[in-house]
């Protein structure tokens, strides 16, 4: 098989499928998708016999908008004798080289979430199995590619791996954050999940610290707001709605009652500008460069509500209105996207200059 194999939010298949021809294309590598609604992922079956490995290794992970995780497939195998799933597992890892992480998986459709304990018990087993055979070791794991299996059903699964480097971190891409008790809105894991996607954890003492002054546009009821106070900042929270009393209660929050796309602060000292007002994508896509514009912010984490259909389409010429928009200025602007596991139809866009935290981060700006 020469298949490349991604996990997606289900209902979210079609995106993934124009995604990856679009993107596969401009690395020369040709094939087409196999969709199944619904279903949570997706296959590109490529034409060219390497390509499925090239990709893996050259498509970057990072850059995937509505993929939450990228590996190659080898096997599929079906009707798996019940009382003996090892063998074929083996069989099919014979070729493969050794394995640093085992990771037994299911689609995150409500259907393949009943495979999930028995995916946990077989894992224990199996990855004995697989030490024994010499496929999985505990050396220089982050060196070495992680094994997948993707089970669709008790005697179905898909054998794949991974390339560390190019791979989300998470168990079936997704990261496992707990929801805090004190927190406002349950939209507070958005925020939270897109920290820990687009800011590396090294950089957090700088880059989400206290002693930073942020604005939310569109706080209410304080989710977003409450990622930024527990850090330490000092947070704007813009909204016509009301703010939870307990954020209130830490001094870190003043409430302003305006329209988020009127609002401007009075002094350029801003570093956090972060958005989740339900709005048409291009109004909230020109707001935020409008604030990069003006140099009212340094960094920028905000969500754009997609629309029923071509979603990826819509996306794409957001973002290419705001690379534009960008361009002009003076920097080194960086944009990531990502349809997050917390982002329901919609996504999450992080927009900063490189330059300026180059220098941040060398200590040059305080
Ligand atoms: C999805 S909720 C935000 C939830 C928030 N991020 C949280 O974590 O609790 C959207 C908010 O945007 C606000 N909103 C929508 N349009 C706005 C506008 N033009 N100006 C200010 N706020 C707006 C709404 O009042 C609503 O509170």
């Amino acid at each position: 098989m020469n298949h490349l194999l991604f996990y997606c939010r289900p209902g979210f298949e079609k995106e993934v499928a124009a995604e990856i021809q679009d993107k596969a294309v401009a690395l020369e590598c040709f094939g087409f998708c196999r969709i199944k609604d619904n279903s949570g992922y997706v296959i590109f079956e490529c034409y060219g016999a390497e390509d499925a490995d090239k990709l893996a290794r050259r498509l970057p992970f990072r850059e995937l908008i509505f993929a939450r995780q990228m590996l190659v497939v080898t096997h599929e195998l079906q009707e798996l004798d019940l009382a003996d799933r090892i063998t074929p597992i083996l069989e099919a890892t014979a070729g493969y080289s050794v394995c640093g992480e085992l990771r037994v998986e299911t689609p995150d459709t409500n259907e393949a979430k009943e495979l999930t304990t028995f995916c946990r018990k077989f894992s224990v087993p199996l990855r004995q199995a697989l030490r024994q055979a010499g496929k999985l070791t505990r050396e220089e794991t982050h060196r070495r590619p992680v094994l997948h299996l993707l089970f669709l059903a008790n005697d179905k699964v898909l054998v794949g791996y991974s390339y560390t480097n190019n791979n989300s971190v998470f168990h079936m891409g997704i990261p496992r954050l707990k929801f805090p008790a004190d927190a406002p809105s349950r939209s507070t894991l958005k925020l939270e999940e897109a920290f820990h996607v687009f800011v590396p954890q090294e950089q957090w003492d700088v880059r989400l610290t206290s002693g930073l002054n942020a604005v939310d546009l569109g706080a209410c009821p304080g989710g977003w707001t409450y990622q930024l106070v527990r850090r330490g900042m000092m947070v704007t929270a813009v909204d016509n709605g009301p703010m939870a009393e307990s954020l209130m209660e830490t001094g870190q929050v003043k409430h302003v009652r305006d329209d988020g796309f009127r609002y401007r602060p009075a002094k350029k000292n801003t570093y956090w500008l972060v958005c989740d007002m339900v709005e048409k994508p291009a109004r909230v896509t020109h707001l935020i460069a409008s604030w990069f514009q003006d140099g009212l912010c340094q960094e920028a984490m905000f969500n754009l509500k997609l629309p029923m259909k071509r979603r990826y389409q819509e996306v794409e010429h957001n973002l290419d209105m705001l690379r534009e928009w960008l361009s002009g200025l003076e920097g080194e602007f960086v944009i990531q996207a990502k349809q997050l596991y917390h982002d329901r139809e919609e996504i999450t866009v992080h927009v900063f200059d490189q330059r300026q935290l180059t220098r941040r981060l060398s200590g040059s700006i305080q």
